[in-house]
């Protein structure tokens, strides 16, 4: 069956909004739009659901336990938020790296996501969201040594609970020393042809 809207979910996890992974994250956006535009009509359309962590202004997980009796969260503010992180075909989250980690907002949709780890192994289901999507990271750090490892693992793990999967991450490194603003561009090209190939295999999961 031919597909008509591909729908992105797009996560900002920095708080500056002219930031390298701000940038990153237009860049990567952008790139989908001109590989859509190559293609003819209707063959690839992008729709994104765009949030940002600072603006959202999510409550933290009060670990309540209530998760492991119904599926679903007693805090009703990310309602909408995962009814988009549930139906979008694939997922970006651009962040800066703060003390090898993500910015407490960021976090805070990350431990939020423990709904669905009680679902699996409190509730039994299997996996808890039915629907596959993977997800391009992208990270950006002061210090030219960084390569935002700790980060991705942390994804990862939670990523096992919410089928989803890091199918590429692309790092901007040494962001204190420059402001190279032409950077952010060449820092996502990897990433775009293994997103657009992991969008493409995911009705396979
Ligand atoms: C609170 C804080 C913690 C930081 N921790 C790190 C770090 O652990 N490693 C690193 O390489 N850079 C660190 N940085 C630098 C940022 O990652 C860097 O400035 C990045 O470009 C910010 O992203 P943005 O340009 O998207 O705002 C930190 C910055 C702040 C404000």
């Amino acid at each position: 069956m031919k597909k008509t809207e591909t729908i992105i979910m797009t996560i900002s996890g920095g708080p500056r909004k002219d930031g390298a992974s701000a940038r990153m994250l237009q860049c990567f956006t952008e790139s989908l739009l001109r590989v859509s535009a190559g293609r003819a009509s209707g063959e690839l359309s992008f729709v994104f659901r765009h949030y940002d962590a600072y603006d959202g202004g999510f409550a933290p997980c009060t670990d309540c336990r209530a998760c492991r009796h119904f599926e679903g969260c007693v805090h009703r503010d990310m309602d909408g938020f995962w009814r988009d992180f549930e139906n979008a075909d694939g997922i970006v989250i651009a962040a800066p790296i703060y003390n090898l980690s993500f910015p407490a907002p960021l976090k805070t949709i990350i431990d939020r996501m423990q709904r669905y780890y009680n679902a699996r192994f409190f509730l039994g289901k299997k996996p808890p969201i039915k629907k596959f999507r993977p997800v391009a990271f992208l990270t950006a750090a002061g210090d030219p040594q960084e390569d935002g490892a700790m980060a991705a693992c942390q994804l990862r793990r939670i990523f096992t609970v919410t089928h989803c999967e890091l199918v590429c991450h692309a790092m901007m490194a040494g962001t204190d020393a420059t402001e190279d603003k032409a950077g952010a561009d060449a820092a996502v090209q990897g990433c775009i042809p293994t997103f657009l190939s992991a969008l493409k295999s995911d009705i396979t999961k």
